[in-house]
């Protein structure tokens, strides 16, 4: 993300509103984190090394009362605050997603998850939203419908549970013509075969298409998925098939509709990094678990079913963290040709390149100069951290 300070807190107001939902607004007992917390022990293998896909004859995590409270209380603010981080990223670059009231369909919310962030995002953005999500599970759906009950962020909710056809949530496309749709930590989940996963994502492409060739709207479809290697190198694969097909053409993280270049090494992956002080009965439950979470990991693709001219054509983005070594700065920068190495040396730092000694991943370049090794020259720089609503 371009525009993050190096940490920031995680919003009060939505914090707030969080517990609200989880607890009526009060400061959870020590009992009750303790719980949550020995629960998430339970769950959170099942998610990260099972990647939550669904176990021969044993009942999934979405339907046990026990996991999807502790989802709700561990994963739900965390995974929420990304929704929020990608809509302020394309806002702040000048492409304002909600300019006109979004009808936004969600796949596989779990408890609301994605509601929360674009909720609150739209809330302080004066953004209007009339959200659906919709789960396999009734019970992460009721789970979703009780914390929006009390309605903190004042933006609609509905939340339907599916039928056995996994594919009905194609019926709601139809009926509520969302004008965005997403599938946050989900998508590998619904469909574990990429196959399939790209067949689904094609026909929802051209389904979009087919409603905005009706009532002229833009459409967007949001992708997140975890930052681990093996999901960001699915997703970034996933992306490469639809842009080859005409199924989507890239808004963000990517700048135009290159190839991604992390694809090259089988070792390498793409991801957001974004450190947040999380609230203290986040970080309770964490510990009571063994996890510790201090920053935002995932993986991302925003596009139009649509084509849609590139925010930055032939832009460069900083992909990886930066490496301070001896006598020199250096990271990885994203460019139509693939990754490349960019440097600074201490000695040999000037005022076109100096800003690169304190540069970070996320950041945006409307055009570069380097030479061989890949020492930089100079650098027309998208401005970080330009009035964000994250601080
Ligand atoms: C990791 S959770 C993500 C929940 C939420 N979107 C979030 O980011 O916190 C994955 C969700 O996908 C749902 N899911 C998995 N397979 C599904 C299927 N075949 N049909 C519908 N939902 C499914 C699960 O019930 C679960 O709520």
């Amino acid at each position: 993300m371009f525009f993050l300070p190096e940490k920031f807190s995680f919003p009060a107001d939505l914090e707030q509103a969080l517990r609200l939902g989880l607890w009526r607004g009060n400061d959870p007992s020590e009992k009750e984190l303790e719980k949550l917390g020995t629960q998430l022990r339970a769950l959170w293998p099942k998610l990260a090394q099972e990647r939550g896909f669904q176990p021969a004859g044993a009942a999934h995590y979405s339907f046990r009362r026990e996991d999807a409270e502790a989802y709700a209380a561990y994963y739900l603010p965390a995974n929420a605050l990304k929704v929020a981080l990608v809509l302020e990223e394309s806002y702040l670059l000048g492409k304002d997603l909600l300019a006109d009231p979004a009808i936004w369909l969600d796949v596989g919310t779990g408890p609301g998850t994605a509601y929360w962030g674009a909720a609150w995002w739209c809330s302080r953005r004066g953004k209007k939203l009339r959200f659906t999500g919709w789960d396999q599970s009734s019970l992460f759906t009721e789970k979703a419908r009780e914390m929006t009950a009390r309605n903190p962020l004042g933006q609609e909710a509905h939340f339907v549970a599916a039928d056995k056809n996994s594919d009905s949530y194609f019926a709601l496309v139809r009926k509520l013509a969302p004008t965005h749709l997403s599938f946050v930590n989900s998508l590998a989940e619904i469909y574990p075969e990429p196959e399939a996963r790209h067949a689904a994502l094609e026909k929802l492409s051209s389904l979009l298409r087919e409603l905005t060739r009706k009532d002229g709207k833009e459409r967007w479809v949001l992708l997140i998925e975890p930052g681990s290697r093996t999901s960001a190198r699915e997703l970034a694969a996933t992306k490469d098939h639809l842009q080859n097909k005409g199924a989507a053409h890239l808004l963000l993280p990517c700048l135009d509709n290159r190839a991604c270049g992390a694809l090259a090494n089988p070792k390498d992956w793409c991801h957001e990094e974004a450190a947040c002080d999380f609230p203290a009965w986040l970080n309770q439950i964490g510990a009571v678990a063994g996890l510790r979470k201090e920053s935002l990991l995932f993986s991302y693709a925003l596009y139009s079913p649509a084509a849609l001219p590139a925010l930055f054509p032939d832009g460069k983005r900083i992909v990886s963290q930066r490496l301070e070594r001896k006598g020199q700065v250096e990271c990885r920068i994203c460019t139509r040709e693939g990754k490349q190495l960019v440097r600074v040396q201490h000695s040999k730092a000037h005022a076109e390149n100096e800003f690169f000694l304190k540069s970070c991943r996320g950041e945006i370049w409307k055009s570069a100069a380097w030479e061989a090794k890949g020492d930089l020259l100079q650098a027309e720089r998208v401005p970080p951290g330009k009035e964000t609503i994250f601080s």
